[in-house]
């Protein structure tokens, strides 16, 4: 595809040992249109397929839970933990790979923030700490979160395993690699953040104990399968349910934990913010460019970057090495090749998510708009 305007966003890449035709990431999104059963149907099939149709270098499929356990965040959120879950993927890669693409999943606890788990697993999480915020009206949520069980130390560790066996399946399935979403808010995140951790043991206490989750999920994964994927992860300072969280030390906290995450293992780190370009801590440089200078690994920025001068402004900085879309792809899968022909894309209104952030409701809203 030829750049246009905009050859930076169009050169190819490499993110780990994966080659990338372009700079456009989809970042990944929970549709929850899964069976109950956590299964990928045919409407994720298309779903998907059409971004690398639509131009992008690659696609991080959606939060996808890793055990039969408490991981489940949704009753309609697919998984990663049976033979029937690999095989749903399984049809989801096959296409995305028809049609030229390349595509890793994201694997996800999720900790305290349970909105509906099919398997009757309760929400656990670093402490006994009440969740800030409200269960999400969009993923199907009402009212306050459920007080979480303190995980044991063997808790800890069957996470951990649950993550390595869900990369293996991830494999199986046909993925180009996996991310580990350390982000916003769910289980591992809620080790890292200060005021959901009041553990008194090696996970709590210093930013290292914090961060020790994080560095043993990558470890384990990228043993498990590295040379046949790609092990990347997940970083915010906001969470869903706290979206002003910000780390309390700063560029300080950021130099350990993207250090400690390179040292851990990880081919690449992916930055989510609401604005991915927005200078953090009077540092000069957004999340994204910190981390690019203190992991040296690459990084993909996301937040608010579905303009392309600002995106090629972002590479250009050398603050980041890949754009992720989130809202904007939902609203126009083939955002890339638009960009690259100079056209405008069906830019995103929020009743694209209504009632329910579903694939179905999205399309309905473009047929009905005539904007598909
Ligand atoms: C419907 C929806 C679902 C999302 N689900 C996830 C998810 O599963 N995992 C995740 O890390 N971020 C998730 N996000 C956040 C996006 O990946 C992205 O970081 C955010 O939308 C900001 O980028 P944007 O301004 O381009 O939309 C979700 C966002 C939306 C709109």
């Amino acid at each position: 595809m030829p750049g246009g305007k905009y050859p930076k966003l169009f050169a190819p890449g490499r993110l780990g040992g994966l080659a990338l035709a372009n700079r456009y990431v989809v970042a990944p999104m929970e549709r929850i249109s899964a069976t109950p059963g956590g299964v990928a149907t045919d409407e994720m099939r298309d779903y998907y397929a059409a971004f690398a149709a639509g131009g992008f270098g690659l696609i991080v499929a959606e939060g996808t839970f890793t055990d039969l356990k408490s991981s489940q965040a949704y009753p309609t959120q697919p998984g990663l933990a049976s033979g029937a879950q690999i095989a749903g993927w399984r049809r989801v890669t096959n296409a995305v790979h028809q049609a030229g693409g390349k595509i890793i999943v994201q694997l996800m606890h999720a900790g305290a923030l349970i909105l509906g788990n099919t398997y009757g697993g309760r929400p656990i999480a670093p402490s006994k700490v009440l969740p800030k915020g409200e269960k999400s009206p969009r993923f199907g949520g009402a009212g306050p979160y459920e007080m979480p069980e303190e995980i044991t130390l063997k808790g800890i560790d069957d996470v951990i395993r649950g993550h390595a066996e869900a990369a293996e399946n991830a494999i199986a399935a046909g993925f180009d690699g996996v991310e580990i979403h350390g982000a916003t808010g769910y289980l591992l995140d809620e080790f890292l953040t200060d005021y959901t951790n009041q553990r008194q043991d090696e996970y709590s206490g210093a930013l290292e104990n914090r961060l020790r989750l994080h560095c043993r999920t990558v470890t384990a994964v990228r043993g498990a399968i590295a040379g046949r994927g790609i092990t990347g992860i997940r970083i915010s300072e906001g969470k869903v349910n706290d979206f002003d969280h910000r780390w309390p030390g700063g560029a300080d906290d950021a130099k350990i934990i993207f250090s400690s995450l390179k040292e851990a293992g990880a081919d690449f780190i992916h930055i989510a913010a609401r604005d991915g370009a927005a200078e953090v801590f009077n540092s000069g440089h957004s999340l994204a460019g910190l981390a690019r200078d203190y992991a040296g690994l690459p990084i993909i920025a996301a937040g608010n970057l579905h303009d392309p001068k600002a995106a090629t402004e972002l590479l250009e900085r050398g603050e980041a090495d890949f754009i992720g879309i989130g809202k904007g792809a939902i609203a126009d899968p083939s955002l890339p090749i638009k960009i690259s022909r100079g056209e405008a894309p069906v830019p995103f209104h929020p009743e694209m998510l209504v009632p329910l952030a579903t694939i179905e409701n999205t399309l309905r809203w473009l047929q009905d708009n005539k904007a598909g």
